[in-house]
C-alpha cells in the first residue's frame, strides 16, 4: 500500500437524522482509539442537516474523525434553491466532499462535466474531494469497465495540477456492488484500481499516481475490509451500509486486526 494512510470513510447517504447522528458518533467514540487513528483516516459524511451537529460534538469530544459531505453545488452563491455552496460547508470545518458518487450520477443526472466542475469548486475552498467512478455489471461484462471508469476519471482530473490530483482521494466504486451485498473481489478491485492510478501516471505523472489515495466501495463490511484494504492500490474504503452501525463501522477502520 505504499506509505498511503489508509481513509475510510462512512457515506451515511440519506440515513440518520441529527439525533441518531449523535448517538452513533458517541458509540463510535468509544470504539476507537488513538491507535486507530495513528494508523488510518476517518471520515463520516452525514447528511447536510446533520454537519453542524456532527462537527460540534466531534469538536468538543476532541474526536479526530474528520466531517465530511456527500455532495455540493460548484458556485459559491446565487440562485440556486436547494442547493449547498462549497464555501458553506467549509466554514463548517468539512474536510471531505464526495463527488460523482454514482447515485448523484444516475439517480440525479450528474454528468462528467457537472461533476468536474464540483471538483474544482471543493479544491478552491479548501475541501479534498472524494472522486467516485464505476461502471454497470453490463459494462462489466462486456469488458467495458476500463473505459468508463478511467473516462470518468480523466474528466474529473483534467483540469487539476498534479499536486491537487496528488492530494485527493478517488473511490472505484462498482455500481453493481452498492448497497446489493455482492462485493469485487480482491483481484477483481485491485486490478480495477491499478488502471486508475496507471491513468492518473498518464495524465499528471508519477508523483501524483504514488500519492493519490484510491478508495474502494460498495458492499464493505468487516468481514472483507481486510482482504480489500491488503490489496497493494487500495488504500481504503468507501462504506455506506455497513457505516450506520457502529460496531460495524470501528471493526473495518480497525481492517488490520481482524
Ligand atoms: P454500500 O455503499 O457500502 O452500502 O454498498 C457504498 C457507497 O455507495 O458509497
Amino acid at each position: 500500500m505504499a506509505d498511503r494512510k489508509p481513509l475510510i470513510s462512512g457515506n451515511w447517504k440519506m440515513n440518520l437524522n441529527h439525533f441518531e447522528a449523535t448517538a452513533t458518533l458517541d458509540k463510535l467514540r468509544y470504539l476507537l482509539s488513538k491507535d486507530d487513528y495513528e494508523v488510518v483516516d476517518v471520515s463520516v459524511h452525514p447528511p447536510f442537516t446533520d454537519i453542524r451537529t456532527v462537527q460540534t460534538f466531534l469538536e468538543s469530544e476532541k474526536v479526530p474523525i474528520a466531517v465530511g459531505a456527500q455532495n455540493c453545488h460548484w458556485e459559491a452563491n446565487g440562485a440556486y434553491t436547494g442547493e449547498i455552496a462549497p464555501g458553506m460547508l467549509f466554514k463548517l470545518n468539512v474536510s471531505y466532499v464526495i463527488v460523482g458518487h454514482s447515485e448523484r450520477r444516475e439517480l440525479f443526472g450528474e454528468d462528467d462535466i457537472v461533476v468536474a466542475q464540483k471538483v474544482k469548486a471543493v479544491f478552491e475552498n479548501g475541501m479534498t474531494p472524494i472522486l467516485c467512478c464505476g461502471g454497470t455489471l453490463e459494462e462489466r461484462e462486456g469488458e467495458a469497465t476500463r473505459g468508463k471508469v478511467t473516462g470518468q476519471i480523466h474528466a474529473g482530473i483534467e483540469a487539476l495540477t498534479p499536486e491537487q490530483v496528488a492530494s485527493m482521494v478517488l473511490a472505484y466504486e462498482p455500481i453493481w456492488a452498492i448497497g446489493t451485498g455482492r462485493t469485487a473481489s480482491a483481484e477483481d478491485a485491485q486490478q480495477v484500481c491499478s488502471w486508475i492510478r496507471a491513468k492518473v501516471k498518464d495524465m499528471k505523472g508519477a508523483d501524483a499516481a504514488k500519492a493519490v489515495r484510491i478508495q474502494y466501495g460498495g458492499s464493505v463490511k468487516a468481514g472483507n475490509a481486510a482482504e480489500l484494504l491488503s490489496q497493494p492500490d487500495i488504500d481504503g474504503a468507501l462504506v455506506g451500509g455497513a457505516a450506520l452501525d457502529p460496531e460495524e463501522f470501528a471493526r473495518i477502520v480497525q481492517f488490520r486486526l481482524s
